[in-house]
């Protein structure tokens, strides 16, 4: 999503006269782009920070902004903490981008902009700004309304909100006339899109007969909302593409329900097994935390045990980081950091296993792949399956863009040799 909000806001500069540049130090206006989803990504982003007011304390007359899910979450504060920062803008308000880099250039003001309330980024059409890419993304929704209890989402996000059909598709097309294959729609929770009674489902069937669209994926989705309609596009939908990011976050009931995740997880398991039954090629990943606060052994090993149930083909696994504002800051319990690392070392050791084991069952078998370039060491293309798996493959007859059957001959953690 944060991706997604950067390029907005780099083609909202760009039409407005503005060119990119390589290096920062050769900037006019430096806009960082935060994300507060954990305690990491917002040490990044404020060591990064660190490094652009050098730049602006040599070239005063840079303008530094600071976007994103910190930027909403700290308001006020960041100017106070970092006088050098002349622009806070918060997720909800990068339409608005343009007045406020006026507001800041023509009367020497410092802008704070963190409203909640406004809609949706409207379509902005900058020919060519997606050119040589092959996928690309497209927001159908934004917010949150689930407030599951460690996630400062919902409070830097807002509440859930869907763009227009148009708008989506408008936008869809733009970046096909740029040359991308593949669309991945986004939203915090995309399958509870609602747009005047249209739902996710009957948009997904639109959209997949946009001509020159060839593949289509979208993420994330919440278990809760997974309906029989929704996952039968997987068996309906051709250019659906066989992956779902389906984040458990938990294998114990009784953590998922302290996390008001709304779900248990023999549901959880029953939505894997119709998945499979619906598209039995269907390649499942997932988000998990460990050490939620009053997480115990039995529970951990519940997480363990669901992992080994269902098999996933890879999973992003997090400690729990506390975060200010939510329910679960506020709960007993806490688990040591120690704690918490060893149950991830052990999480992600199982999962190593399980993925290799995974790619190696592929091994021999033909499947199509869409070329998105050369692999890292240029000697080969590189592309993914529908799957999402990374192939690096030879071939003498493709280009950039086409999708092309392969044999895998070698499978490793990461990508799959073909
Ligand atoms: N601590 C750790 N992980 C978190 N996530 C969200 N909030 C937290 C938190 N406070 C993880 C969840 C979510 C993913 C995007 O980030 O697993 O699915
Ligand atoms: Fe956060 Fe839960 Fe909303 Fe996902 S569904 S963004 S984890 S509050």
């Amino acid at each position: 999503m944060n991706e997604y909000d950067s390029d907005h806001l780099a083609r909202s500069l760009i039409i407005n006269g503005y060119i990119p540049v390589d290096n920062p130090a050769n900037a006019d206006i430096i806009l960082i782009n935060t994300c507060a989803v954990r305690a990491k990504p917002e040490q990044k982003a404020a060591s990064f920070l660190g490094r652009m007011i050098g730049i602006k304390k040599k070239k005063p007359h840079t303008i530094l902004g600071v976007a994103g899910c910190m930027a909403q979450q700290e308001g006020i504060e960041f100017i106070k903490r970092f006088p050098q920062v002349d622009l806070v803008m918060g997720p909800r308000e990068i339409d608005r981008f343009q007045d406020y880099l006026q507001r800041i250039q023509t009367d020497q003001e410092k802008v704070v902009a963190t409203d909640l309330n406004f809609l949706p980024p409207k379509p902005i059409h900058c020919e060519g700004y997606f050119k040589g890419r092959v996928t690309g993304f497209v927001s159908i929704m934004e917010g949150c309304n689930n407030f599951c209890t460690y996630c400062i989402v919902p409070f830097v996000r807002g509440r859930e909100i869907s763009r227009s059909p148009d708008d989506i598709i408008t936008e869809v097309k733009d970046l096909l006339a740029d040359g991308i294959k593949e669309i991945t729609l986004l939203g915090q929770n995309v399958i509870s899109y609602n747009w005047q009674n249209q739902k996710f489902a009957s948009l997904l069937h639109e959209i997949s007969k946009i001509e020159g669209l060839m593949r289509l994926r979208f993420t994330t989705s919440h278990p809760k909302d997974l309906s029989d309609d929704i996952i039968s596009c997987f068996k309906d939908i051709n250019k659906l593409c066989q992956h779902l990011h389906l984040p458990f976050q938990a294998g114990s009931n009784n953590v998922l329900k302290r996390m008001k995740r709304s779900y248990t997880r023999e549901s959880y398991l029953d939505i894997i097994a119709k998945l499979r039954e619906t598209r039995q090629d269907i390649a499942i990943t997932s988000d998990v935390m460990v050490g939620f606060p009053g997480e115990s052994e039995d529970d951990f090993e519940l997480t363990l045990d669901l992992i080994r149930q269902v098999q996933f083909d890879n999973l992003f696994s997090f400690k729990y980081s506390d975060r200010k504002g939510t329910l679960a800051f506020k709960m007993d319990d806490k688990i040591p950091e120690e704690v918490k690392s060893r149950r991830l070392k052990i999480l992600q050791d199982l999962q190593k296993e399980i993925t290799l084991h995974r790619n190696r069952e592929l091994k021999g078998m033909q499947i199509e792949v869409l070329v998105e370039g050369l692999s890292k060491k240029g000697d080969q293309f590189s592309g993914r399956s529908g799957t999402n798996k990374i192939v690096n493959f030879t071939h003498n007859n493709c280009e950039v863009g086409d999708i092309v059957n392969v044999r895998i001959t070698e499978c490793f953690f990461n990508s799959l040799q073909a």
